[in-house]
């Protein structure tokens, strides 16, 4: 199998398995408890049809969006998500430049493997940032700061991640940072020897948004601990509230998914939100973003921009949420397969293979602009 023979978000996922420890390919893939909400995320696009238009002048179409005061050339873009240089050896390298080639902002996680400066430099297209709430003020401060001198355009607050999810595929396996790998995990390594090679023959593994402020070598520290011990599960409105107004720029939630939650993040000034159950990868049997969209942006999506992330495999997913209202689609597990199968070579073609997707069925909705989109052209089942 390769590159030329993946056509869609499944095929890359088998790439993906072929080439990935088995230990790091179920940390991409896997869930929380029964993996419930993670098999629903995709399901929930399947509530309802498009209804198409026919006979309305679509030889061009236009695909450009503004989300977060950001302009983007397509309704979609790369989430931020942990690690990447473990699953390819360029990393959130590849994933930026494939952004910036396909004009769409990318998302640098905090526990990114390559620094937010260099990725900032690098490429030009909008940069956003996650970041956890540390119980330690001072360090969330020096986080923001550092974000706002590289340029950082967007900040991206997770919230769904007060604790860890119970991910019992990491368990088994021994998944951790450092690798606290079972016998039957270090088994599954033994297999991909080319993967090994690769990574012990490029730049050593770090985390650069941590590294300055936490220490992760020596043993000592590990992300287990970072989580349990670094951040603050009494994170609450008002410490947020502080954040956004120091911020004073664009300021996301990400991870939020009741009404009452969103208008509250429209109220201490959040710019936008996003609605997602972190890929189904926290808590099990929870709401899905594409099912909770409609009463979400009906309630704050004039004060606020509503965007949503979880099992977008396919631009007619991307089409029915911006039917819904959303003003983009984030994009986890979608990006990160074809990273894992093929680095740079690998992100491009599926974002490329996504715009097409979302422009073709542009042309079969009869639709010529992404604001020509809305829930007349929706029926749930
Ligand atoms: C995860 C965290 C790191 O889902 O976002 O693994």
């Amino acid at each position: 199998m390769r590159l030329s023979n993946c056509h869609n978000f499944h095929d890359f996922r088998e790439l993906a398995r072929r080439r990935l420890p088995g230990p790091i390919f179920d940390y991409i893939d896997g869930g929380a408890d029964d993996e419930v909400t993670y098999r629903r995320n995709t399901a929930s696009f399947e509530r309802c049809d498009l209804v198409p238009d026919v006979l309305r002048g679509v030889a061009n179409v236009d695909l450009s969006v503004t989300v977060m005061g950001q302009r983007l050339a397509v309704p979609f873009y790369c989430s931020p998500t942990a690690l990447q240089r473990l699953f390819h050896h360029q990393g959130e390298r590849a994933v930026a430049a494939a952004a910036s080639q396909y004009g769409t902002m990318f998302g640098v996680s905090s526990l990114g493997t390559v620094s937010l400066e260099e990725l900032r430099k690098a490429y030009s297209t909008p940069q956003m940032y996650q970041f956890y709430f540390h119980k330690d003020r001072g360090l969330n401060r020096a986080m923001m700061s550092r974000a706002r001198e590289a340029g950082v355009e967007v900040m991206m607050l997770t919230v769904d991640s007060i604790t860890g999810g119970n991910r019992e595929r990491d368990l088994r396996t021994g998944f951790a940072i450092p690798f606290k790998l079972t016998l039957g995990g270090m088994l599954q390594f033994a297999l991909k020897p080319m993967w090994g090679l690769n990574y012990v023959t490029h730049e050593r593994f770090s985390l650069p948004q941590l590294d300055q402020h936490v220490h992760m070598d020596g043993g000592t520290m590990s992300i287990g601990r970072y989580f349990t011990e670094m951040l603050d599960p009494a994170m609450n409105w008002d410490d947020v509230a502080e954040m956004v107004q120091e911020w004073n720029g664009q300021f996301c939630l990400k991870g939020v998914m009741s009404v009452g939650d969103a208008k509250r993040a429209a109220e201490i000034g959040c710019t936008g939100i996003v609605l997602s159950n972190h890929g189904g990868r926290q808590l099990d049997g929870s709401r899905c973003a594409f099912d909770q969209l409609a009463e979400v942006v009906d309630a704050v999506g004039e004060r606020v921009d509503v965007m949503m992330d979880g099992g977008c495999q396919r631009g007619t997913h991307v089409l029915k949420a911006l039917s819904l209202g959303a003003k983009a689609v984030g994009l986890g597990r979608f990006y990160l397969f074809p990273l894992a199968a093929a680095g740079q070579a690998g992100v491009e073609r599926a974002l490329g293979l996504l715009r097409a997707e979302i422009e073709r069925g542009m042309k079969l909705m009869g639709r010529a602009s992404i604001s020509q989109l809305s829930r007349d052209n929706l029926r749930f089942r």
